[in-house]
């Protein structure tokens, strides 16, 4: 399942009424643990963020936290070495945060990781969906990545991120 917000709240809610006690969980955009303090115990979670105020507030929890950029292909590497599937993604870049960045991101990682789950907080891609009129063509997905990736792995650059946002590049 794919769930949409751009209410904080109800990303949290999203989040809490799909996690079960055991799962693994990657959380994207962290932050200070808001979110993922509530993440229930019993969960192995993997936060990322790339803000300095987030590195020691998340020394404080019981997480696998990564400080650095999830548009970089070390990053989701970093992640790989920890697990290499989740049960929940969940992504909240800031939620007026670019919705073809965040749409990439997903793609990106839940190719990767192939969630049954995926929470996504993001108001131009909420705002796409609720706007968008389908054609009728049965084009869906039951887990939180689209099926329509084909199973390659991790890519192994991911171009479309240094072409759209150039001062990533070294
Ligand atoms: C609105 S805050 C997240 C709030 C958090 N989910 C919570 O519930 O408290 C958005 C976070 O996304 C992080 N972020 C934005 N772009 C990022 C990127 N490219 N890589 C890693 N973190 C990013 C920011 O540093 C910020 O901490």
């Amino acid at each position: 399942m794919i769930k949409l917000s751009y209410d904080i709240k109800n990303y949290r809610n999203d989040l809490l009424d799909l996690v079960e006690s055991g799962d693994t969980v990657i959380e994207l955009g962290c932050h200070l643990g808001g979110t993922t303090r509530l993440i229930p115990q019993g969960c192995s979670i993997i936060a990322v963020d790339n803000s300095p105020e987030a590195v020691d507030e998340m020394a404080k929890l019981d997480v696998d936290f990564i400080s650095g950029d999830v548009r970089r292909h070390e990053i989701i590497g970093e992640a790989f070495k920890i697990t290499q599937s989740c049960d929940i993604l969940a992504i909240d870049l800031g939620g007026g945060y670019h919705p073809d960045t965040v749409f990439k991101v997903f793609y990106i990682w839940s190719s990767t990781f192939k969630p049954k789950h995926t929470i996504i907080r993001n108001r131009g891609i909420l705002e796409f969906f609720n706007s968008a009129t389908g054609s009728g063509e049965e084009i869906s997905c039951e887990e939180g990545y689209l099926e329509t990736y084909h199973d390659s792995g991790i890519p192994p650059l991911i171009k479309e991120f240094d072409l759209w946002t150039p001062k990533l590049k070294k």
